[in-house]
């Protein structure tokens, strides 16, 4: 297994440690090399680390794959060595990007980062991971929250959103948002879309799939800057004017989702359909999630949703649409997270906005 394979250890791990098979002597040893990590590297100083515990869920993230791989011999003494190298890979993964910390013992360290809270919730003690490799570190569970941003992190740095296609067209939805978001149009069985952020249209064609396989028509508004052919740093096999599907229920509109003339074309669109459905994708930055939520939100049908996009961004010390989200919520008593929505590895946490008045 390579679960991290560009990821690099500080250079004193390079060499390894030592994993004996049961019964062999230790002299026979087989070295396994450990990837050198080095997460600043990788995630680079833009897309942050937002804190150490941050860093230490993808160090969690990283060891434990390989830690998989290594573990062969439950024999105690190699057991007791092999859990020292990994505590001490950890905090040196961890030290390495905040600089030295409090000392104590390894496990104290990882309790340290990690949070203690929330660990003996009932929740967490029902789904707790009873393997051996997580005793190790006394840590009974790690939250579900930490192994979704770990995954997170994992899934924007393969980039795997720009290889995702629906019917030939590159559709930067995850995946498990998309499903969700599929359901709510089956729902909902909405006369009108509303998308802001075409990029390459396949998103927009995932839509009009869903509308087509209802079959009771329906319309998607789709509004971007950028022409879907003008999208210069995605490979898409197929464009999406190129189904027909397109033409029967797709109307792009080029420019902004704030110009205000934009934002009358589309109002006048919703104002003449009975169940419309809100879905911002289009810039995640704070000021412009604000600007966007205030126009189009409320054309959102009562029982309908407003879907705010990408609200993880707010972990990567990037844009933090999440704020915007949270002061739109204040305003707007109408509207309420709906986070059963949310399929667990979700890319809008608290972003399902249901329109309950
Ligand atoms: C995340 S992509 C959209 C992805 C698309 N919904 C999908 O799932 O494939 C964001 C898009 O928003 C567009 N965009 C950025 N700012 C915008 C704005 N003010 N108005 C409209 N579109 C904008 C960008 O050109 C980009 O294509």
């Amino acid at each position: 297994m390579q679960p991290c394979p560009k990821f690099s250890c500080p250079s004193t791990l390079k060499s390894g440690p030592q994993v004996l098979s049961a019964g062999e002597p230790a002299s026979s040893a087989t070295v396994i090399p450990i990837p050198t990590i080095n997460l600043l590297d990788v995630l680079g100083p833009s897309d942050g680390l937002s804190s150490v515990s941050d860093v230490a869920y993808m160090a969690f993230a990283c060891i434990f794959p390989l830690e998989k791989t290594v573990l062969k011999d439950s024999r105690p003494a190699v057991k007791q060595e092999k859990q020292h190298t990994l505590e001490q890979q950890l905090v040196q993964i961890v030290e390495s990007v905040r600089g030295p910390g409090p000392k104590g013992t390894p496990q104290q360290t990882v309790l340290e980062i990690l949070g203690v809270e929330g660990v003996n919730h009932p929740k967490f003690m029902q789904e707790r991971m009873m393997s051996e490799e997580w005793k190790w570190f006394n840590v009974e569970t790690l939250s579900e929250d930490a192994i979704i941003f770990a995954f997170q992190l994992l899934y924007k740095h393969h980039t795997v959103f720009l290889r995702q296609h629906w019917l030939g067209v590159v559709a930067m939805q995850n995946p498990m948002d998309a499903w969700s978001i599929n359901d709510i149009i089956y729902t909902l069985k909405p006369d009108l879309i509303i998308e802001a952020g075409t990029a390459n249209g396949g998103s927009a064609l995932m839509w009009a799939s869903m509308l087509h396989l209802i079959g009771k028509g329906g319309r998607v508004v789709t509004l971007d800057m950028n022409r879907p052919e003008q999208i210069s740093w995605v490979e898409t096999r197929e464009n999406p004017w190129d189904n027909p599907l397109w033409d029967q229920y797709v109307t792009f509109i080029q420019g902004s989702s704030t110009d205000p003339a934009i934002h009358k074309q589309v109002k006048d669109m919703a104002d003449k359909a009975k169940m419309v459905l809100v879905l911002l994708d289009s810039s995640h930055e704070e000021d412009h999630v604000g600007l966007e939520t205030g126009l189009y939100c409320p054309l959102a049908s009562p029982g309908s949703y407003c879907i705010v996009q990408d609200t993880k961004m707010g972990r990567f010390n990037w844009h933090n649409p999440k704020n915007a989200l949270q002061a739109f919520l204040a305003s707007h008593p109408e509207f309420a997270s709906d986070r059963t929505r949310e399929l667990l590895f979700t890319d809008h946490p608290s972003g399902y906005l249901k329109r309950t008045g």
